[in-house]
């Protein structure tokens, strides 16, 4: 079993003062805990609080270039993160990345030692047509490289629907959806390599049903946007995943 994740996204909120929402966080010992700030507070993150690890939200492909406001896997690593968001929605959308561009940018994390979250998951629209299942086998194949290191990757499950919304999918749909993550990576990485791969489900996840969410199978913690701005949120959910 890999060691249990609750990740924040804080998307592109946060200045100097809210650092102090971090640095009040609960530390279990069975948890890792993860705070993915704006880069402008990523070392300042790394310096202020103990006992969590910070990440970055995005990162280029390339190691340097004429890439104006893009930030490269060396820095986000220079600047103290050890974890890197790839692939999520709001990028998709926002800045038309592609599941390509995906695999490039994971590729690019590895060789910087940093850990790639690589979020996938259904539209609205793709729900209600019942292709999910086809959707995440599909983002996987295109956004994962050819072979894996269980450590160095975690997928994050994240329904588009269920982003900002207050929806969330029955724990059957996320049981389903998470079990098959679980057998795609298996088939194409092995069993062992699988097992070590941590699985998360992001969107709309709450102090108030974290809980039945982290008692579903093959859920190893969360991505969390909006709750994990205010430790008065975060850390209920950080609790509910050390007694999960
Ligand atoms: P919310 O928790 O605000 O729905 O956001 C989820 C998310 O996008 C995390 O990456």
């Amino acid at each position: 079993m890999p060691r249990k994740l609750v990740a924040g996204n804080w998307k592109m909120h946060g200045l100097s003062g809210d650092l102090a929402e971090a640095s009040v966080l609960p530390a279990p010992p069975d948890v890792d805990i993860l705070l993915c700030p704006p880069a402008t507070l990523i070392t300042r993150m790394v310096q202020a609080v103990e006992g969590i690890m910070v990440g970055a939200q995005d990162c280029h492909p390339s190691a340097k270039g004429a890439h104006t406001g893009d930030l490269s896997a060396a820095m986000l690593h220079d600047a103290g993160a050890s974890y890197v968001i790839l692939g999520h929605s709001e990028r998709r959308t926002d800045h038309g990345e592609t599941d390509a561009l995906v695999r490039a940018k994971t590729e690019a994390a590895w060789s910087e030692n940093l850990i790639a979250i690589v979020c996938i998951g259904e539209t609205e629209a793709q729900y209600k047509t019942g292709g999910t299942l086809d959707v995440l086998r599909g983002q996987l194949a295109r956004s994962l490289p050819d072979s894996a290191p269980a450590e160095r990757l975690v997928i994050a499950y994240e329904p588009v629907w269920a982003i900002g919304t207050g929806l969330v999918p029955t724990a059957a749909e996320i049981a389903a959806a998470h079990q098959e993550i679980r057998t795609w990576l298996a088939n194409s990485f092995g069993t062992e390599t699988a097992e070590g791969i941590r699985l998360l489900y992001g969107g709309s996840v709450k102090p108030s049903n974290a809980a039945g969410i982290f008692a579903v199978p093959n859920v190893d913690g969360a991505l969390v946007g909006g709750a994990s701005l205010t430790a008065a949120d975060f850390g209920p959910i950080i609790k509910a995943l050390a007694v999960a």
